[in-house]
């Protein structure tokens, strides 16, 4: 009876400090949240920079203890051209370049830079949502990236220091910064324009120090990085989309514990929705503000300026049919045509 007594004793003993040892090693576990480090190249007021910082709000509070996102802007960490670079080797969780920027891994992915690709926001949510956006989601997996959602910007417009831009004409002769697509590069050669690629952090300098004469982008980084200062003119073109593809390490993601990646998965709809609803708002309010500062003349084109854009740059969704897929451009343009 004592044998047994002191057997049982020993016994709850060794359980006592095993159980002790699991709990302890899984309070360890639960005390060191999961970091997330998201990475980006823009101001914190932009339309991303928005939606980053709600992720990680919401993340933060619902996940509180298991999971911290940190978000670091401003290409603060890295360049888009190396945080995909990052994001493979582990130094960064997350990140949200623009579509443009996975051209060499994905070239499919251009589809999103043709200019007048896409009659409206409609149509480009259509193509995100539908097939399209699976299959270009599938072919980020080869890289072992995973794409977690697409986040709106919204469409470029075009700055520059020689002169008003009213016709494609204008372009002629101009330096512009642009994104590394070899569709934005036949873009701007479509109209006799001189594309050099650079990152977005040397944007500003570069125009204020004549490197460049000019640059396309949304309104809201336009104003948030001050590209209106060292401008002398913006035309509002709204020739081509700027979006982004949300993407993390799939080993990664792979490993999370299943409660929160559920719970990270439906925080990033959340955010989705929000951004799909505000980027445009946001966008109109920055030109607004570009406007109201007098110190760049902005341009709006009558619906048949317009269309002489639509005209000079639709050799570019000739010329790259192959280099993307035909199957994706009709696919988007069966979409155009039923608006
Ligand atoms: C750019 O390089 O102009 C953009 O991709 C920046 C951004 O992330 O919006």
């Amino acid at each position: 009876m004592k044998e047994t007594f002191g057997k049982g004793m020993k016994s709850l003993v060794a359980a006592g400090v095993a159980a002790g040892l699991i709990f302890g090693v899984a309070g360890m576990v639960s005390a060191k949240p999961i970091k997330i480090r998201f990475s980006h190249v823009v101001a914190p007021t932009t339309p991303k920079g928005q939606a980053a910082d709600m992720f990680a709000r919401l993340a933060n509070e619902r996940l509180k203890g298991k999971v911290e996102v940190q978000i670091f802007p401003n290409s603060q960490l890295y360049t888009d051209k190396k945080v995909l670079d990052a994001l493979s080797s582990g130094s960064v969780e997350m990140a949200a370049p623009s579509t443009a920027k996975f051209t060499s891994w994905v070239p499919q992915l251009q589809l999103f830079d043709l200019p007048f690709m896409f009659k409206n926001r409609e149509v480009l949510y259509q193509t995100m949502d539908g097939e399209v956006g699976r299959k270009m989601f599938k072919l980020l997996g080869k890289k072992n990236m995973l794409g977690l959602s697409m986040w709106d910007n919204g469409f470029k417009q075009i700055g520059n220091n020689t002169r008003e831009i009213k016709t494609p004409a204008d372009l002629k002769g101009i330096k512009f910064r642009i994104m590394s697509s070899k569709v934005l590069e036949a873009q701007f050669k479509a109209v006799g324009g001189n594309p050099l690629v650079m990152p977005f952090s040397e944007v500003y300098s570069a125009l204020e120090q004549g490197v460049i004469d000019g640059q396309e982008n949304t309104w809201s980084n336009m104003y948030s990085k001050k590209f209106f200062e060292v401008q002398k003119y913006i035309t509002e073109t709204n020739h081509g989309y700027l979006g982004y593809l949300v993407v993390t390490n799939a080993q990664f993601w792979a490993h999370l514990p299943k409660d929160v990646r559920t719970e990270l998965e439906s925080i990033m709809k959340e955010v989705t929705a929000w951004i799909r609803v505000n980027a445009y708002k946001i966008n109109q309010d920055m030109k607004q503000k570009i406007i109201d500062s007098g110190k760049t003349k902005v341009t709006e084109l009558t619906e048949a300026e317009k269309e002489a854009f639509r005209i000079a740059f639709k050799p570019v969704q000739d010329e790259f049919r192959s280099v993307i897929g035909a199957e994706y451009i009709d696919a988007v343009n069966a979409l155009n045509d039923k608006q």
